[in-house]
Parts: structure tokens; C-alpha cells; sequence
């Protein structure tokens, strides 16, 4: 009895200081509110809008655009960027023919690393078409020394991998700005960097890539589209989208076929239901619901009529 007591005393102890603890530390929170910062003011949580023809359940590749993504790919994040899950062959999805797969993998700025079979030292050859893109540093530390001790991501799943996917890589490639006077003023310790550049799209505010995309015609389109920062940004993120996921097609595809015999199944299933219950309920109805009580009445009756007649 007394251990009992004791029990619900040293119980009610606990949560007696827990309680006072936390009404002291909400206390402080409102009367003393957090500083916002800079990140959090300043960053767009938003990406910008971007409409590509694979959005949606019945999205399907706008293959030109893609053809112009991969150029701007290939002219200009090549230098920085690896496309390490995704092979030359894979472009045959894009509507490049054989040859043409051939031409680019061999006309590659980088060579693959390879071993030589007789010396045993390392060398570099030419692309082929089974390859995967090379990447353009031979390792981590090598992509870091080339860029300000900041580490150029592989850009195969990049898609996936960002809240927004190609809303986001759009946003970020279009969104290099001047950094805003009030931002210094309000947060002088959050200034940009030198060798950082402000992009209030980029989580933290400040990215180690300079802005890849530049000025009208970088890149000279092979369809002849005019090659403005905007195009060409949304066409490399059309492309990125593709490289991440070049099965989409199929799936959009599985997913409407598989909706479709769900939707047949089920109309199937309900007229199989009425069937087969439509004999039990026909008997139901004659003979009023299965309740012991009623069934008693109605045989009962069933029997008066009887004599009656
Ligand atoms: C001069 C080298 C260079 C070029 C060219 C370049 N990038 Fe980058 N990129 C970087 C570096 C360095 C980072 C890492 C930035 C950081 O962590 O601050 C980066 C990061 C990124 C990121 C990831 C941002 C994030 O949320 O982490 C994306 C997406 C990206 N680049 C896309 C591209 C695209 C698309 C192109 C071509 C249009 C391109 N980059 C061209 C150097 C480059």
C-alpha cells in the first residue's frame, strides 16, 4: 500500500517538472521569438513552372525536345557533370539511329579510362556505344580541386532526387540573380561569397556552380529552335527527366492499361454478385425477411389460411 503510494508520488513528480519545464520553455518561445534567417526569408521554396509533354498519367517524351536537352547537356554541364547511369546506346530512345549513337560516343570530349592490356597501365580510349558517359574527373578529390572544394552531383537521377525534379533544375538553371541589397542589409553576415554565386532557389542561397546558361545561341540547335537561356534550361530538364527515368512511357502506359481492367473487373464483379445472390433474394422477398419471429408469423398464417379455406 505504502510502496504504492510512494509509486504515484515519484510518477506525479516527473510529470509534474516535465510540465513546468515545458510552459517555462513555451513561455520563452513566444515572448522570444527565433530570428528568422536569411535562408528563410530569401530562399523560394517554390520551384518555378515548367509543363513538359511527360507530365502527367498520359505524359508521353517530346523526343525533339529531348534531342535539343541532351545537346545542351553534351555542350555545356558535360564539362562538370557525369551522366554515370545511362549509356550511348540508351540515345537509340531518343530517336538517334545507330550510326548516329556511334558518331557521338566516339566524338565524346571524354575518353573512357581503360587498362592496358599488355603493360598494364592505365590509359584512356575512345566512346562506344555500350559505354556509359565517362566522367569528367578521374575521382572525388579531382572534381573538388576543379571546383572550389564543391562537388559537381551526378546528374543521371538528379530528377528524382530534388523536391520539384525538373521544375526545380529548371528554377535553378533560369534563377542566378544579383543578390538583393535588403538581404545585406537585414543579414550582413549572409553575403554571398566570393566564388559563390546567389540563387535564391538553391537551398542554402549561395551555389558553388557558376551560371552554366549565359546568353542567347550557347547553344546552336540542330532543329533550327532559337537556343534562349529559358529553352534551353527547360530542354535540359526535359532531358534529365528522361535520363532519370527513360522507362516513363511504359509505365504511363501499364498504369492505363491496369486501370482499365480494374475498372472492367469491378463491372464484371458487380454483375456476378447479382447473380448469383439473385435467386436468395427472390426467395426473400416472397417470403419477407429471414427472421425467426416474422417466419413464425407467416407460417402461422400460412396455416390459418389453411383451415380458413
Ligand atoms: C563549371 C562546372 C559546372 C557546369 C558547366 C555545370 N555545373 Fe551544375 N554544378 C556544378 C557544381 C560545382 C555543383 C555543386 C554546387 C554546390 O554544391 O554548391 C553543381 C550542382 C548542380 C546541380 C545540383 C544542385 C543541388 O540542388 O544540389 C544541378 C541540378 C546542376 N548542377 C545542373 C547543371 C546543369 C543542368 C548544367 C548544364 C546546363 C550544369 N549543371 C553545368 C558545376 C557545374
Amino acid at each position: 500500500m505504502l510502496l504504492r503510494f510512494m509509486g504515484y508520488v515519484v510518477g506525479f513528480g516527473f510529470v509534474g517538472v516535465l510540465l513546468i519545464s515545458l510552459f517555462i520553455n513555451l513561455g520563452d518561445y513566444f515572448s522570444n521569438p527565433p530570428e528568422p534567417t536569411a535562408e528563410e526569408v530569401f530562399a523560394h521554396h517554390e520551384p518555378k513552372e515548367l509543363h513538359l509533354a511527360s507530365d502527367g498519367p498520359f505524359g508521353r517524351f517530346d523526343r525533339q525536345q529531348l534531342q535539343r536537352g541532351f545537346q545542351v547537356y553534351k555542350e555545356v554541364c558535360a564539362a562538370c557533370h557525369g551522366l554515370n547511369l545511362v549509356a550511348f546506346r540508351n540515345l537509340a530512345d531518343l530517336g538517334y539511329s545507330e550510326a548516329e549513337v556511334k558518331a557521338i560516343a566516339d566524338q565524346w570530349q571524354i575518353e573512357v579510362p581503360s587498362i592496358n592490356d599488355e603493360t598494364g597501365e592505365t590509359a584512356t580510349r575512345k566512346a562506344i556505344p555500350s559505354d556509359r558517359f565517362p566522367d569528367p574527373y578521374a575521382n572525388e578529390t579531382a572534381a573538388r580541386a576543379a571546383n572550389n572544394n564543391a562537388l559537381p552531383p551526378d546528374l543521371s537521377l538528379i530528377a528524382k532526387a530534388r523536391s520539384g525534379g525538373a521544375a526545380y533544375t529548371y528554377s535553378l538553371l533560369t534563377g542566378y540573380e544579383q543578390q538583393p541589397a535588403e538581404l545585406v542589409r537585414r543579414f550582413p553576415t549572409a553575403k554571398t561569397p566570393a566564388n559563390l554565386h546567389y540563387n535564391p532557389y538553391f537551398a542554402n542561397l549561395n551555389i558553388a556552380m557558376p551560371p552554366p546558361l549565359t546568353g542567347e545561341g550557347q547553344v546552336t540547335y540542330a532543329d533550327g529552335t532559337r537556343g534562349s537561356v529559358d529553352q534551353m534550361a527547360k530542354d535540359v530538364s526535359a532531358f534529365l527527366v528522361w535520363a532519370a527515368e527513360p522507362t516513363l512511357e511504359r509505365r504511363h502506359a501499364a498504369g492505363v492499361a491496369v486501370v482499365l481492367f480494374l475498372l472492367i473487373a469491378t463491372v464484371l464483379g458487380y454483375f456476378a454478385y447479382r447473380n448469383i445472390w439473385a435467386e436468395a433474394k427472390r426467395k426473400v422477398r416472397v417470403t419477407g425477411p429471414l427472421d425467426p419471429v416474422n417466419q413464425a408469423k407467416s407460417n402461422q398464417a400460412k396455416r390459418d389460411e389453411g383451415i380458413a379455406g
